[in-house]
């Protein structure tokens, strides 16, 4: 019965089995989850980011869980350029989902070395371009809160990526999302995924110093995901119509959905709020077969309610009631 739905989505030019993807930094490169769950089942797999030259990361302690979430300040740890494209392009190159290279750096032109060595590899179907990272001294956040920095960084990686997808990774750190997505398309973003991390901080109350080494540490998990639905949902009114009726005719930038995600509910709900499809990070360290549930819990809901694509549910928000005062 499940099988007459069709939930293949198409994202900016791609046609994907179905809208999950695990997120950045959750998955590791794809070896680490292997023993696990079946990636090929995924619509897409996001690779932790990777900079020009490995980076150790921050110091430890460098995770602390919350309230319904956790704090990491990894610090954009990774094996570098070299070493991803010697032991782990071999790995990715076996998935048949869409494999996306999350990439991150220090400066403009640290994001673009590392697409231009990548941008001909036949096992990478996108970018996604980290402008986002809140647990870095230099680069990370950095680049995605000023506009124009938005519009300039994506514009020069578009250029490095040739036919690739590029994706941009939005941070909810700003004042107002729908600028930063503005910029990001205006330099060219085939697609946005949003968000990333929210800043935070735990204090020990016994030692009174913060717990993470870092002091702050990027807040994830159940605990941000109303916030990240309002987001997409801001994101998709405010800057899809303005592109459906201009240059990108016929349905605007597609939307990556990413924050606290762990059941077919919660990316339905981002998939009604305007997202193309979502992804699943937190919720990987818990359960490491919960993206490939969820596909099937999409299925049963498009059935349940007689949907016979999961197009139809994009964006499909209800307006809702507006009590005046
Ligand atoms: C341990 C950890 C490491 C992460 N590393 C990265 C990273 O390397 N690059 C990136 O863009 N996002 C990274 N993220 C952010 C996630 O991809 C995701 O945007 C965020 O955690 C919100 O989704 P979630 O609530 O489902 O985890 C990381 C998140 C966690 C928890």
């Amino acid at each position: 019965m499940t099988e007459t739905v069709d939930i293949s989505v198409d994202f900016a030019g791609l046609k994907l089995a179905n809208p999950v993807f695990v997120a950045s930094g959750t998955c590791g490169y794809a070896d680490e989850l292997a023993d696990f769950t079946d990636l090929n089942q995924l619509g897409g797999f996001i690779t932790k980011s990777i900079t020009l030259k490995p980076r150790k990361g921050n110091a430890t302690p460098r995770i602390v869980e919350t309230d319904s979430g956790m704090l990491n300040a990894i610090g954009l740890a990774n094996i570098g350029l070299d070493a991803f494209i010697q032991e782990k392009l071999s790995i990715l190159e076996k998935l048949t989902c869409a494999v996306f290279v999350s990439v991150a750096g220090e400066t403009i032109d640290d994001y673009v070395a590392v697409v231009q060595r990548l941008a001909t590899e036949q096992a990478i179907a996108g970018f996604e371009l980290n402008i986002s990272c809140p647990n870095v001294a230099k680069g990370g956040i950095s680049f995605g809160t000023e506009p124009a920095q938005v519009t300039e960084i994506t514009s020069a990686v578009k250029k490095a990526a040739g036919e690739k997808v590029l994706m941009v990774k939005l941070s909810p750190c700003v004042t107002d999302i729908s600028v930063i997505a503005r910029a990001a398309v205006e330099g060219g973003a085939d697609a946005l995924s949003l968000i990333n991390t929210f800043t935070a901080m735990v204090i020990d109350i016994e030692t009174r110093k913060p717990v993470l080494a870092n002091r702050t540490g990027g807040l994830s998990g159940p605990a941000i995901k109303p916030v990240a639905v309002y987001l997409v949902n801001k994101v998709y009114n405010e800057v899809t119509p303005l592109l459906a009726s201009g240059k990108r005719q016929g349905g605007g930038i597609p939307i990556l959905g990413i924050g606290g995600i762990r059941t077919a509910s919660d990316a339905i709900e981002f998939i009604i709020a305007g997202a193309s499809a979502i992804a699943v990070g937190t919720a990987n360290f818990i359960e490491p077969g919960c993206a490939v549930k969820i596909i099937e819990g999409i299925k049963k809901y498009c059935v349940r309610k007689e949907i016979k694509s999961i197009k139809e549910l994009i964006g499909s928000l209800e307006q809702g009631q507006i009590d005046s005062p």
